[in-house]
């Protein structure tokens, strides 16, 4: 099987950045020119304070809205938390999850991502599952054991049905915000060891479904290379989603590789 299975997918991971207003202007900007094509999959995820006005602004077009975080349980006394309820009520279909950040300042473990996973399955929206190593663990020569101990943590007891609805972002730690950039074969040797756990879990026809993100200064000047390769299936973008031009050529090139 192919790549050709897989729509591109292009992310945009804002952070805690825009506020609602700044949001709307950005989000208007990608609107104009991506917002109907359907060759590949674009998707904006605001802060949960933007939600509501970037979702007025895409309800007609073909951008996806996505959060950056969620609660496992679906309502209850977890002051600061939201549910995957809540943010379906907002018409968000994606989540990222356990991204970096979230790992490294509040503690997130792969047990307690795990159970975000399967509660957002069970609430109808997409999880971004975020893995990647840390400069010590890449130096140590563990990046591929770490990366496999994070997808078998946090994917545990995904029921195979539900599993095309997955999206995994391969994100070397020490290449996010950082400007520097895992090599077009270095990102692609994990991607493909992520593509071979997702098979053995799932099966192969599966497997070849479940698209595979890379971020860590995706940038319009490095994302043709990186989005070539074989597993690489679209960018979880930071820093360059913030501006809509860099953000839009990064699609562009998604673009002209499905054509
Ligand atoms: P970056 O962030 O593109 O700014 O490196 C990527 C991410 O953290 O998702």
């Amino acid at each position: 099987m192919s790549k050709a299975v897989r729509k591109y997918l292009i992310a945009g991971n804002w952070k805690m950045n825009k506020n609602a207003a700044e949001a709307v202007d950005l989000v208007k900007e990608l609107q104009l020119e991506a917002g109907d094509q359907f060759l590949v999959s674009v998707l904006v995820c605001p802060p949960f304070t933007a939600l509501e006005s970037v979702a007025g602004i895409i309800e007609d077009s073909s951008i996806h809205l996505g959060a950056q975080n969620m609660h496992p349980e679906p309502s209850g006394a977890y002051t600061g938390e939201v549910s995957a309820e809540m943010l379906r009520h907002l018409f968000v279909t994606f989540v990222i999850l356990g991204h970096s950040e979230r790992r490294q300042y509040f503690n997130e473990t792969d047990a307690f991502i795990n159970t975000k996973v399967l509660a957002a399955l069970n609430g109808s929206l997409k999880p971004i599952v975020c893995v990647g190593e840390t400069l010590e663990e890449r130096e140590a020569e563990r990046t591929l054991e770490v990366v496999s101990s994070q997808v078998k943590g946090c994917l545990e007891g995904v029921p195979e049905e539900k599993a095309d609805q997955l999206v995994i972002a391969y994100e070397p730690v020490w290449a996010i915000g950082t400007g520097k950039t895992a090599t077009p074969e270095m990102a692609q040797e994990v991607h493909a060891l992520i593509r071979g756990l997702l098979k053995e879990q799932f099966g192969e026809v599966m497997a070849e479904r479940i698209r595979i993100l890379y971020g860590g200064s995706m940038k319009p000047d490095n994302a043709y290379e990186l989005l070539s390769q074989e597993d690489i299936d679209g960018g979880l973008i930071g820093g360059a989603s913030l501006q809509a031009r860099a953000f839009l050529k990064i699609m562009e090139s998604a673009r002209a590789l499905s054509s």
